[in-house]
This record gives structure tokens, sequence and C-alpha cells, in this order.
């Protein structure tokens, strides 16, 4: 199997040369065109199998009669019209049932008039085989379907690859059809003990998987018939539960209906909103069962598809090409089945620890001279500011790796200004590529041209179509030649103005005309006899032709893809460039973008709805492996208020990827913009932020190398308890911190649901060291829940931090910058549980190189706290992080007072415990390398 490699290490995780070599002899079959008056399907084929005297239950559903077992469950049918709307006559012909149902007049669909009978033929499922690595079969089909083109005989591959992870894959086997281009792990022999088993249905053709534990069924595809049509591919199965998350990206709840739902992927420019396409997608799915074991689901398939939920519970995949090459990860607890995923997909790049801090960026910063007030203005008012950002308003004539001389004129130098403060830089790059200057006059489109690296029409010219520059072309990032003619432009202008990261927008890819300015070819790409529930009713709606040609296949298969291919162009560009640890936000997404850069929500309105939908869109991507993620705090397009701007900054200070944006004439959003009160409200979430930023840092070292997630919902820390499972107006940063921010207008109070155990407020930690922390603004107390709502105090200036018992985080001295924070003297803060235990790690690094964990060049340290003691483990050490200096240990939960405090046997006199809260506060000195006990009694 050709596919793209999957270039080992995440951290490097870019494309040798040997990758692209094996890149550039992968050629795969496009789908054969299919003339338009083929896609019809006659009642004399339907007839056909079935005349008198066949058998088979193909037959039994003849359609010359409506078929008789049509008494199925509402909740339980299957739509046998998903194509389009049609009559009782019609639902017959094709040897379906026909019974009509009210639906809700606001419901978004509901159970299907036309459905299948149990009898409806589907696949038979012959010479079943076993082989090294699980099993082999051969599905075939007697009677085609009403869609065009079926594939009669399928090919079966089922791989027992691990003990918790199956794999199969159903495909032609006489013809190479288009697979995604990702590079997956392969197994060479079966697991020799799974947590599952398998079984299957001959006729009709069907797969159930069963966890072993609890017999459990978590796949059962024998609920509906199976297609494969040349453009129409559907797998259902039932659901053990209602309880499901993912199949991202879409605008909603955590948790997603079963309630005759459709959520299609098919990467789109729009500003989010409910129930439409967006950005990215994800064909990954996790489902709670009951009792709070968890099990996923992942299908590699790229092209445009919708995916059905109904009450039964069941789901159905309809893809319009490809293959269907599906995973089953079974956990068993949620957190396993993230990491199962990212084993499949690729765990996430290490970020630059400067790309944790805080970033600024709107669209007007009209000059280089505004752009420079913005940071001044930052300083004066003692906001940290770590990366300056610019939209379009560097480029000349908005054409990318240019700068507006007269507007811009000294851009290098303030970029090499912004260094000298410690501070980095990003600006925006679109993927399209101006083409209307005279030939000669810009180097991007003459060398690419030349280069040939442009997605081209059905004429064999590169598509012209329209974004901010004017008319451009598209540059094909599946060409190993388009990846070096971008590295090419990067490095150059990188030569020229020394930024630090891409900002890659517009890489659905936008276009502002629909297909192309000559329009698309009429064929069966463009008009597929399914056609998904995409917004504007065609796949060329914002977007270029789906028939147009890539390097790999055409863009109706690669389209969902063109967003991770350009993050990956982009970083290994990057790394070229500035040899040091990449950094890219995109906006478009697959599967595996992680891996390559994060990824901010898009064009968000600045109200209400979209803060508390940015929660719930920001655990979805953890849960995905793109960690690095963040909406644009106070909103993008429209005008923000005070109370909103407070509140989102305080929400953004806990996005792992924090950056306040705004559009170009919307009112200015920066901090230093609002009243005192505001600016004080909005530094102490700020100060939070820098404090935490070494546990931040812990945490994606943890999502890098392990497949942990940074920002993750209740429900992966406290699967048995079904309250968690729809919290999504709270998230946790880690096992450790619980963060409950207020969402809505006018409130000084938040609800928010504490599982079992004691949780304390983080603002009860004496940071005396620190002298920065402000103290609460109400007197808080500590949380000892059994698992309840609790409404809290959240005044203006608050954001509700809690600390759960039994961990300890390493936190920082703030400062305005990274470079600044990096060099304070840290903390601990020591939250014990009720038998007095509790454990912490701290991950620490350079913050930019390359290849740390390979060369060993970084600083692993835990720490354990029992028995009125606590001590750390050095379990790797650099001089880097040796050095640092430990100021504080702060102990939440000491019951009685101590009388003698020791640090490595010498009593600290000046410690100081407070009854009221509990807490121990312990000054000492010493460096992070070296050993210590401290112990009260
Ligand atoms: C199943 O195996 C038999 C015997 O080898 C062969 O004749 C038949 O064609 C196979 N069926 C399919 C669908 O491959
Ligand atoms: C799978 O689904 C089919 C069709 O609904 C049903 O007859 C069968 O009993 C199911 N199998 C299991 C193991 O649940
Ligand atoms: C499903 O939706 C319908 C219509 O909106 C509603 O009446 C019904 O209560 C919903 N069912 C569930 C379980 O939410
Ligand atoms: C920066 O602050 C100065 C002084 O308050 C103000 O005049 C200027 O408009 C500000 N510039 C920007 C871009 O915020
Ligand atoms: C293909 O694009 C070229 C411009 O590169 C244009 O002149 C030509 O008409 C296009 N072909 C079709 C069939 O649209
Ligand atoms: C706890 O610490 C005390 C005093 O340091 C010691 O005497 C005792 O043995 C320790 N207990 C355990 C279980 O480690």
């Amino acid at each position: 199997m050709m596919r793209w490699p999957r270039c080992s290490r995440p951290l490097l995780g870019v494309c040798t040369l040997l990758c692209l070599a094996l890149l550039e002899h992968i050629l795969l079959h496009d789908l054969e065109v299919v003339p338009r008056e083929l896609r019809g399907f006659s009642q004399d084929e339907i007839h056909q199998a079935c005349q008198p005297g066949a058998s088979g239950p193909e037959c039994h559903g003849s359609p010359r009669a409506a078929p008789t077992q049509c008494d199925l469950p509402p909740n339980s049918r299957f739509d046998c019209a998903p194509d389009k709307g049609i009559t009782q006559q019609q639902c017959e012909a094709r040897g379906c049932c026909y019974v009509p149902a009210e639906w809700p007049p606001d419901a978004q669909m509901g159970q299907p008039w036309c459905f299948f009978p149990p009898s409806y033929p589907s696949y038979r499922l012959e010479n079943l085989t076993t082989t090294e690595t699980g099993y082999t079969a051969s599905l075939t089909r007697a009677v085609p379907t009403f869609f065009p083109k079926d594939i009669m005989t399928l090919r079966l591959d089922m791989l027992m690859e691990t003990e918790s992870r199956l794999h199969f894959t159903i495909k032609d086997p006489a013809n190479r059809r288009y697979e995604v281009p990702l590079e997956t792990p392969r197994v060479r022999s079966q697991a020799p003990f799974t947590l599952y088993s398998v079984e299957f249905s001959e006729e009709p053709f069907g797969v159930v998987v069963r966890r072993k534990l609890d017999g459990r069924v978590l796949l059962n595809t024998t609920v509906a018939p199976l297609f494969f049509a040349d453009q129409f591919l559907q797998l259902s199965t039932s659901l053990p539960s209602q309880h499901i998350t993912g199949l991202a990206e879409h605008l909603g709840s955590l948790m997603l209906s079963t309630n005759w739902t459709k959520i299609t992927l098919w990467n789109r420019d729009i500003a989010p909103e409910p129930n439409v396409n967006l950005y990215g997608s994800h064909p990954f799915y996790l489902v709670l069962e009951d009792g709070g074991l968890a099990h996923g689901v992942f299908l590699l398939n790229s092209n445009a598809m919708d995916v059905v939920l109904q009450p039964s519970p069941a789901l159905s995949w309809r893809s319009t090409g490809g293959i269907l090459d599906l995973y089953i990860f079974l956990g068993p607890e949620p957190k396993s089945v993230v990491q199962q995923y990212l084993d499949v997909v690729g765990y996430p790049f290490m970020p630059p620890y400067w790309g944790l801090g805080f970033h600024l960026c709107r669209w007007g910063y009209s000059t280089s001279a505004i752009t420079r007030q913005v940071v001044e203005n930052m300083t004066r008012a003692y906001f940290p500011l770590d990366v300056q950002w610019n939209d379009l308003d560097y480029m000349d004539a908005r054409r990318d790796f240019t700068f507006d001389k007269d507007h811009f004129g000294d851009f290098p130098v303030m970029v090499q200004e912004l260094h000298q403060g410690g501070r980095r830089y990003i600006m925006i790059v679109d993927p399209a590529i101006s083409s209307s200057g005279p030939a000669g006059s810009y180097p991007p489109y003459d060398d690419g041209l030349r280069r040939g690296v442009f997605i081209t029409n059905e004429t064999g010219q590169p598509l012209i179509g329209q974004v901010w520059p004017g008319l451009t072309v598209f540059p094909d990032f599946t060409n190993p030649e388009a990846l070096n003619w971008w590295q090419d432009l990067v490095t150059e202008f990188h030569a020229q103005v020394p930024f630090d990261g891409m900002w890659i927008d517009m890489n659905e890819p936008s276009n502002f005309v629909r297909g192309s300015v000559d329009g698309c070819p009429d064929n069966n790409l463009e008009n597929p006899p399914y056609m998904p529930g995409v917004v504007g009713g065609t796949l060329r709606a914002a977007t270029i032709c789906a028939s147009s040609h890539q390097f790999l296949s055409t863009h109706y298969n690669l389209h969902n893809l063109y967003g991770l291919t350009e993050a990956f162009a982009s970083h290994r560009a990057l790394v070229k460039a500035r040899g040091t640890r990449p950094f890219v936000i995109s906006r478009s997404t697959f599967a595996g973008h992680g891996r390559y850069s994060g990824h901010w929500t898009g064009d968000v309105w600045s109200n209400w709805e979209q803060l508390s939908y940015s929660v719930p869109e920001i655990l979805l991507f953890n849960l995905l492996g793109v960690p690095l993620v963040g909406a644009d705090i106070c909103g993008f397009l429209g005008n923000t208020s005070e109370e909103l701007c407070v509140r989102w900054t305080q929400l953004g200070a806990f996005y792992p990827f924090m950056r306040n944006h705004n559009a170009l004439n919307s009112q200015p959003q920066e901090p230093y913009r609002f009243s005192e009160m505001a600016q004080r409200a909005m530094r102490k979430a700020f100060t939070l932020r820098y404090m935490l930023l070494p546990y931040l840092y812990t945490l994606f070292h943890g999502a890098h190398t392990r497949g942990e997630t940074v920002a993750r919902p209740l429900f992966l820390e406290f699967p048995e308890d079904p309250s968690t499972w729809t919290v999504d107006r709270q998230l946790l940063w880690g096992e450790a911190l619980l963060i409950t921010p207020v969402l809505e207008a006018e409130k000084v109070e938040v609800t928010g649901y504490f599982p079992q155990g004691t949780w304390y407020d983080l603002q009860t930690v004496p940071m005396k060291a620190f002298g920065s922390l402000p103290p609460p603004a109400s007197l808080m107390s500590t949380i000892h829940s059994k698992g309840q709502w609790v409404t809290l105090s959240a005044p203006l200036d608050t954001i509700n931090v809690h600390l759960r018992a039994g961990h300890i985080i390493p936190i920082q001295g703030p400062a305005l910058t990274t470079t600044e924070s990096r060099k304070q003297p840290m903390a601990l803060a020591v939250a014990l549980t009720a038998s007095g235990e509790a454990q912490g790690e701290l991950f620490w690094d350079d913050g930019e190189s390359l290849g740390v964990l390979d060369g060993g060049d970084y600083t692993q340290i835990i720490f354990l706290a029992k028995n009125n003691t606590i001590v750390n483990k050095l379990v790797h050490m650099s001089s880097e992080g040796a050095g640092l200096q430990l100021r504080n240990v702060a102990v939440l939960g000491v019951a009685t007072a101590p009388r003698q405090v020791l640090c490595n046997s010498v009593p600290v006199s000046n410690f100081t415990f407070n009854p009221d809260t509990e807490t121990l506060d312990i000054p000492v000195s010493l460096t992070m390398g070296e050993q210590f006990v401290i112990s009260w009694s």
C-alpha cells in the first residue's frame, strides 16, 4: 500500500527526502466519470435478480409489491432515500417501505418516510479465511442498488492489530480506488490477546464487534444494508449508547444529539454557526458506554460525507468516494480511546514555549508604526504580550511573501525590534497565489507556474479563482515539488523578515467565486449522485471545482486535506528556514492535523453565544489530537462589549492557544482599550496564565509524547460519574485544574459541576514569593464535593480555577513575556487529599530547540507528597532546568498547625500557616536540580 509516509518522531514531524521520493511514486486512479444519463437506475435491473424461480434473501423484498416487513420501530428505520425526496411509488420501486410521518416543525431531519425493510438486498460474505493478521473475505452483491456503478464484489480485510485496536478495510479488489494518503501503523501479526471479539453475519453481510469484558456490542453493521457504489458508500452501525462526541468540526454542545442529526464534513469557509459544515473534517467519534467505559471509531476517508445519527441509537457513515477504512478503539477508558486514535493519526507536535504566551492581532493594524504602538501600549499598561501578529495589512496588494513598502517600509526592522524585546512575530499567509500581474512581476506565481505546482482545471491549465489579492491560483500541497517551492518562498521571505511562525488562513481552500472564474465542468464529480448536506448545496460553494486536478488525485477526493497538506508544508518549511521548533496555526484541519499545527476556531462573532460555544470546540479539538487551539478572544466579527471582552479574556487565559484577534472596522478590543476596572480584571487573568505556563508546557509534553489531552472535558477524568458526561461549560487543564468561567452577561455567580473529591480555590494558594497574585475578591472556601453542582461567586474580576486534591503543579513568577517569565523563580502548589497525598510533574527545556527529546537536553521532575513529606524525583536533568530557582512550596489541606517544618533536615523558621484555609506556606531556597525533602510535623 502506498501511503503518505508518517515520518516517525512527531517533534520533527517532517517529511524526509525518502518520504518525498515515495510521494512521487504514488499514483492513484481517479474516479471514473459516469455519464449523467447512466445515473438513474432502471426498474428492470432491480427485478432481474428476482425473477420467478430465483431464490435467495435478496428477493424477499421484491419491489413488485410493497415489502411486508415495514413495521419497524420509527427510530430503527434507515433512510432508503438519502439522495433525494421521492414518492411512495419511487420508494417502493426501490424495494423499500413507505410510511409518512410528521416531523416536528423545527427538526433538522426526522425519521425517514422511505426506509429499508430487513430483507433489503445487501452484500453476502463469502470465502472467509484467517490470515496472519485476522481475516479476509469477499463480499458479493447480487442486486444493484439505486446508485450508479455499484461495485458488486468487494474485499474485506479484518486486522486485529493490537489488544485494543481493530482495523478493517472494505475495497474494490479489481480496481485501485483513492485512499487517504496518511501513513498509518502497519502490523504484521495478529495481537495475541484482544479486548474485543469479532463476529460476521453472512447474509446480509455485517460485522459485529463486542467488548469481551461485558459482551457489549460496540459495532453492528448488520442493522442496515452496506452500499459500495463508485460515489456512494454507506456503512451503518448500532451504537451501544446515545452519549457520543466527536465528528468535528461543528458548533454545538460537546455531546451530539442522536435525535436525527446530520453532520456534514466538507471543509468550508463560513462564520461558525450550528448545523453547518465548518472549516475542518475529523471522521472520528467517541462513545461513552453505561458504566463509564468508552470506545472510539475512526473512518479514514477524506471524501465529502454526511454522518447521520438516529435515536435507536445508530450511526450511518455516508461518503461520496474512497474506500471504507475503519478503526475501532476499545479504550476501555475514554483517555485510552484518545491515545489509541492518536496512535493511528499521530501525536501532537511540541509547540515552542513562547507559543503558549499571549498573542495579539487584528485586521486593521495598517502600518508598522501602528503595530509598534500596539506593542508599546500593551507594555505601558502592564499586559503581557509574547507574539505580535499582522493580518493582511502588511502585504503588498494582499500578495503572500511581499510587504507593503509604503506602510510597512521598515517591516524587517519592526520584527527585529520585537525580537530585541523578547517577543516574536507571526503574520498571515494565505494559500492562494496572485495570478493577475504581468509575467515576471511576482516570483511566487512565476516560479510556481514553471514548477507546475498549481491545481489544474479540466483543460490542464492552472485553475483561476479569486481571493484577497484578486485572481489567484491554488498551490497543490500534495505535489512534492510544491512542498519545495513553498519552502523556498518561506526561506527567502524569512531571510528578509525574520518571522517566527505562520498563520495559515483561507485554506479550505476558500474561493470568492464558485469553482473558478471559468465555472466548473458538468460531470459526476461536480454533481455526485449523493450530495452531502453542504452549505450552498454544491461542492464548489466557496471553494474550487471538485473535479480539478491535484498531483495525488482529484480535488473531489483531496479537498478535505487541503489545510492539512498546507500545514504539513508550512511546518516543514519553518523547520528548514528557522532551524527551531515551528509554530503554525491553521483554520482548516483534517484528522492528524495536530502533528503539524494548531487551530483557531475561525471567524467567530463577538457575542455571548460564541463565547460559550468555544468551550466545547476547544475540548473537542483536544480529543482529536489538536491541543493547541483557541477562539479569537473578545470575538472577531462585530463589536465586543467591555463585559464580554473581560469574560472572554478570562476564559481565553485558559485556551491552550491564547490570541485576541479583531476584524477590520470593529471597535478596538486590545486589553488596554478598556476601563481601569476592566483592565485590572484582565490583568489578573493574564497573571494566572503566565504563572501556570510551566504546568501548561508540561501538559503539552504529555500530549506530544503520550497522546494526552491538554484542555480536557470532565468525563475524561471522571468517566464513572455520568453527571460529568455532558459538562461543556467548564474545562480541565490536565488532571489538576478545573476552570469554571462565566459565559453569560451580567452574572456575578456561576454554577459548575464538581466531581467527588476536594477542590481548592487556586486563589487561596499563598504566593508571597511572587507578591503578584491579587487577593481573592471574596473569601473562597475549599469544596468538598460528593459529586455535585456548586454555585460560586464570580464577580467581574474573577475566573474560578480549582486545584484538584492529589495534585502538585509547578508555578512560575509572571512577566510581560515568556522570555522574562522563564527566568523567574518557581513555586509548587501542593493539593493534598484527605489521606495527605499528592503528585505532579515538571517538564522543562530551552523552549524552542528541535530534537530535545532525542538529544536528552531536557529536565523532567516528579514531585510526590505523602505522610507530611514532599520529595522530588529527578527523572532527567539538563543544565537549563537544573538552574531554575524554587522559592516557595504552598501546601493545601494541612489540617493541624505544624510545629516544625524541615527542608533537607534544616528547620524553616519563616513558614506560615493559615488555619482558616488550612494552607501551609513554606519559603525555600532551592534549585530545581537539587533533590529535596520537605517535611512538617
Ligand atoms: C470463493 O472461493 C471459491 C473457491 O476458491 C471461488 O470459486 C469463488 O470465486 C470465491 N468467491 C469470491 C467471491 O471470490
Ligand atoms: C445486529 O443487528 C441485526 C440487525 O438488526 C440483528 O438481527 C442482530 O441480532 C444484531 N446482532 C447483535 C449481536 O446484536
Ligand atoms: C427529539 O426531537 C423532538 C423534536 O424536536 C422532540 O420532540 C423529542 O423530545 C426529542 N427527543 C429527545 C430524546 O431529545
Ligand atoms: C496607543 O496609545 C496612545 C496613547 O494612549 C494612543 O494615542 C494610540 O492611539 C494608541 N495606539 C494604538 C494602536 O492602540
Ligand atoms: C482553465 O484555466 C485557464 C486559465 O488558466 C482558462 O483559460 C481555461 O478556460 C480554463 N479551462 C476551462 C475548461 O475552464
Ligand atoms: C511518617 O513520618 C513519620 C515522621 O517522619 C515517621 O515516623 C513514620 O514512620 C512515617 N510513616 C510512614 C507510613 O511512612
